[in-house]
């Protein structure tokens, strides 16, 4: 199925969509973005995208950019053009199209593309068979993580370098040892206790849309869950480790750095009881919200 694009008011096949040299998200990475997942054609977390692309938008101080609805319109349309049932919807928010100069433009539109792609989400129920491994690398991105801006490359480099060692994720750390996040994706970890583990909403993390659908899930499933800093050598022997993102939706990690997650346990350097039954309660949550079956 060929993937299909919206820019600025026109669909078209995604090979012929482009945006002038001039954008401000090209030259600046002055844009924010949301990535949603589509299950069967209806959207996960739908409003929970859209609220956190607004607030990216009134923190960059871009004004004029479709309101919910319409955005909501124009993805239903794309969608329906695109003739896909699964896959990954795509938004950004550029401040628009100016002669280079870092200073904001007076009087410039905002540049809305959305991009419409297959995805196979079932590749993600195998992974999560077997797990998935990560290496820890330095966080090297700017000080605004909370911000899902285009500006990726430390994402990038680190995805990158993540892929060069045969690992799926990079676990960033900071200076002081503490673990903010991976590169796409919010790491959590199970104490022995069964207490959840994920950094709390600050500068340092992106406040995910599938990490604040997990936590909701497992509170009401009665799980202890601790929105706090843990450090690389508290993951280096916790019972489990799992991370979470819209494309993941959830999947444990059984390699951290070469070694099994777990050593020790029964379940070292395999999926963790705890992840297991997490990701059984997302995905009922994503049957729930879009009547999709894996
Ligand atoms: C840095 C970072 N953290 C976490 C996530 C997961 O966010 P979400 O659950 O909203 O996909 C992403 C997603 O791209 C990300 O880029």
């Amino acid at each position: 199925m060929p993937a299909f694009a919206y820019v600025n008011g026109r669909y078209l096949p995604l090979a012929h969509a482009s945006l002038p040299v001039e954008d401000r998200g090209t030259q600046f990475a002055d844009a924010v973005y949301e990535v949603i997942a589509m299950f069967g054609s209806q959207p996960l977390d739908w409003r929970a995208h859209c609220w956190r692309l607004r607030r990216g938008l009134a923190a960059l101080f871009i004004a004029g950019a479709p309101e919910e609805p319409a955005l909501a319109h124009i993805a239903k349309t794309l969608w329906r053009r695109a003739r896909l049932e699964d896959g990954l919807l795509y938004i950004q928010v550029s401040r628009g199209t100016a002669r280079r100069d870092h200073g904001f433009p007076a009087n410039t539109a905002p540049n809305l593309v959305m991009t419409a792609r297959a995805f196979d989400f079932r590749q993600r129920l195998r992974q999560q068979q077997t797990g998935v491994a990560v290496v820890s690398l330095p966080d090297q991105r700017w000080q605004r993580c909370d911000l899902k801006t285009t500006g990726l490359l430390g994402a990038v480099l680190g995805k990158a370098e993540a892929r060069r060692l045969g690992a799926f994720e990079a676990m960033f750390y900071r200076e002081d040892g503490t673990v903010t996040e991976g590169a796409s994706t919010n790491m959590w970890l199970v104490e022995p206790s069964g207490t959840l583990v994920t950094h709390p909403l600050s500068a340092h993390i992106l406040p995910g849309v599938m990490r604040e659908t997990v936590l909701r899930l497992a509170r009401d499933a009665q799980f202890t869950v601790a929105e706090r800093p843990f450090t690389l050598a508290q993951a280096r022997t916790a019972p489990e480790l799992f991370l979470t993102s819209t494309t993941g939706p959830l999947l444990p990690i059984t390699r951290l750095d070469g070694r099994p997650v777990g050593t020790g346990t029964a379940h070292a350097g395999i999926p963790g009881p705890t992840a297991t039954r997490l990701a059984t309660l997302l995905w009922n949550e994503i049957t729930r919200q879009t009547g999709w079956h894996p």
